[in-house]
């Protein structure tokens, strides 16, 4: 299968399907404060996220790039983050390393937008070379290295080895010049995967990329003859992998949620369940496909309004403060708490 039609066949897919009730957000309440003195106008969306001042706590998520046709969606995405201040990474530059002609789709996001925080992205397969030259094609500002196995096993052309990940993240980790961060893809992350990564070799910046957006493996059986539907409900919701890493709470440890986020309200939650910075992509997909840059700066504009309302009704003027305030969490969501321990 050749490397670009892959591409457009993702998006293409991740349009069709996502899971968006499943992200486990709706179990997730906050207990009302009618008396909240506070101005709706005080609210600050400023947010630190590891070593990055970011002006919001919502970031663009790896999508593109490395087909001719992305890069018009990546220029657009740029756009919006410079606009709006948001942090952005891009899909996977793997294309680019390998085929020269595919850097433009990668390098028009720092064109766009020269000041901003940018995400360069690779698999754990990558070279510590590799690695590096990704970060120096779009001058990026962090590493972000993906997981996504079952992905990867339900593709017909993926990998199969796993083996040694763990070494080769810590090897990248430890030459690159700049903060390497792991993410998933969207099948969420356990306490157990978060602390090898951790503990055991010292990352410090994790988005746990969980069930409940884009889903990689109906994405995948789309493309397969012989689909394996048996996988698609695979992994762990947001929630559920935001509350795995609770566990390793107290931890030098950055997190960053990402998987069906739908609004500013689902950001609110996940901030309040412990992440620094939530990512949003398919949605983002969609707005970029179907909207123009007013209709997709105006949708951002909302989810902002929507996250200052929860501020302001909550009491808190900083979105650090959502960390800590009460919740309550219901439904399966609190049954997964309760079987795995976790309170
Ligand atoms: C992705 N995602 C992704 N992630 C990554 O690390 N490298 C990549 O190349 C890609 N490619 C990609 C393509 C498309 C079309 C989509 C929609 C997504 C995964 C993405 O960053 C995110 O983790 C998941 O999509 C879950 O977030 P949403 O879509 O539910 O908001």
């Amino acid at each position: 299968m050749d490397r670009s039609q892959r591409k457009m066949d993702h998006i293409q897919h991740a349009l069709s399907t996502n899971d968006l009730q499943r992200n486990g957000f709706d179990d997730v309440r906050f207990i009302p404060n009618s008396l909240p003195n506070i101005h709706y106008g005080n609210t600050l969306l400023v947010t630190d996220l590891g070593p990055f001042r970011l002006t919001s706590p919502i970031f663009i998520n790896a999508m593109t790039g490395g087909a001719a046709a992305t890069t018009e969606i990546n220029q657009k995405l740029a756009i919006i983050a410079k606009e709006r201040g948001l942090a952005m990474a891009v899909g996977s530059q793997m294309a680019a390393l390998r085929d020269p002609t595919a850097r433009e789709s990668y390098t028009i996001v720092r064109k766009e937008n020269p000041h901003g925080i940018l995400f360069a992205n690779i698999g754990a397969e990558a070279t510590v070379e590799q690695a590096q030259a990704a970060v120096e094609m779009i001058e990026a500002n962090a590493l972000q290295i993906h997981l996504n196995v079952m992905q990867e096993l339900l593709m017909p052309e993926g990998d199969r080895d796993f083996s040694g990940y763990l070494e080769k993240i810590q090897r990248i980790k430890n030459k690159l010049s700049v903060p390497v961060l792991v993410k998933e893809v969207g099948f969420g992350m356990s306490a157990d995967t978060i602390q090898k990564l951790v503990v055991d070799i010292g990352i410090q910046m994790i988005d746990v990329g969980g069930r409940g957006g884009t889903n990689f493996a109906k994405v995948e059986n789309l493309r397969r003859s012989q689909p394996l539907p048996m996988f698609d409900d695979w992994g762990l919701s947001t929630v559920e992998s935001l509350l795995e890493a609770s566990i390793l709470a107290n931890r030098h440890l950055s997190v960053m949620a990402t998987g069906g986020v739908r609004h500013g309200l689902d950001v609110a939650k996940a901030l309040s369940l412990g992440a620094e910075a939530v990512g949003i992509a398919g949605a983002l997909l969609r707005l970029v496909k179907t909207r123009t840059i007013d209709e997709c700066l105006q949708a951002v504009d909302a989810w902002h309004h929507e996250i200052r309302i929860a501020m302001t009704s909550l009491g808190i003027a900083n979105t650090d403060r959502f960390r800590g305030l009460p919740l309550v969490i219901m439904g399966q969501t609190a049954d997964y708490a309760r079987l795995r321990g976790i309170d």
